[in-house]
């Protein structure tokens, strides 16, 4: 099992809605999937298609039990967060091994799923460590715009530190661009602009655009691929989805 980390502590960038459409895409190309929603806000098990009264959530990994893995579709699997998991930072404040709790979690389901995405909260704190020590990868979705650069140097430092400490495994993916209008701000200015501060991500070719589908699609609990198959949002998505299982097959990841 793969397991890449969805990463910005900036708000609202599309996590969650990057691990929603790419757990479907890999789930319909048949690499058993399984997504991991570590925020609080809990926005991925809400458009996600599982009961609304769970029992088990991602909080139980947190206090050393099995949390139950519920099925969203074909191939695709989530283990939930809930509202109640926004103490756990403070709960597991004095734990031996507080970043190991995804790690002991995952482990044990290394060989159930093939790619294992987690999407994480808007923040850097033990949560998010948490997922960067069960990671081999890490993904930054991240919106094309001037204020997108704030926080991305500290965002590689921390990963570079969680490399270093806890993780030598890990590593960055690649970062992309969502919401992207034409005529704005382009990806080659992106680039130039990370270059500048000495920025090293790879950027993946595909843009995600901006569409109401988008919103449409999760209102109804859907990823992009069952709500709108045909639409321009979909095909984004699609050739996101193709560039990364590349990179992954190329570097035998999966
Ligand atoms: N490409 C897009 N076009 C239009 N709307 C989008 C797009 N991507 C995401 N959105 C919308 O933007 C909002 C924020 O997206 P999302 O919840 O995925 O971000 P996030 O990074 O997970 O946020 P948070 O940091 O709060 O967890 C959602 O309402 C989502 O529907
Ligand atoms: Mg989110």
């Amino acid at each position: 099992m793969v397991t890449i980390s969805v990463m910005n502590q900036k708000g609202g960038v599309g996590k969650s809605t990057a691990t929603r459409n790419l757990g479907s895409f890999f789930a319909n190309q048949g690499y058993k999937t399984l997504m991991v929603d570590i925020d609080a806000q809990a926005n991925l098990s809400q458009i996600s298609n599982i009961p609304d009264d769970i029992e088990s959530t991602v909080l139980d990994a947190f206090r050393n039990k099995t949390p139950k893995i519920f099925t969203v579709a074909n191939n695709l699997s989530i283990i939930p967060s809930s509202l109640n998991f926004a103490g756990i930072e403070l709960e597991i404040i004095g734990a031996m091994q507080r970043e190991m709790f995804l790690v002991k979690t995952l482990n044990k389901l290394e060989n159930n799923f093939d790619i294992c995405l987690i999407d994480c909260p808007p923040a850097i704190n033990m949560i998010t460590t948490n997922s960067l020590a069960a990671s081999q990868w890490v993904l930054i979705p991240m919106e094309a715009s001037f204020l997108a650069f704030n926080g991305l140097e500290m965002m590689i430092n921390v990963i570079s530190m969680v490399r270093e400490g806890l993780n030598p495994n890990l590593s960055i993916l690649g970062a992309f661009i969502n919401k992207y209008k034409e005529h704005t701000i382009v990806s080659r200015d992106i680039l130039e602009k990370m270059k500048e501060k000495g920025i090293d991500i790879a950027l993946f070719d595909a843009k995600i655009r901006q569409y109401e589908d988008f919103k449409k699609a999760e209102f109804h609990k859907k990823s992009i691929f069952e709500f709108a198959k045909g639409s321009l949002a979909a095909s984004d998505y699609n050739k996101l989805g193709v560039e990364i299982v590349e990179k992954l097959k190329s570097n035998k990841s999966i």
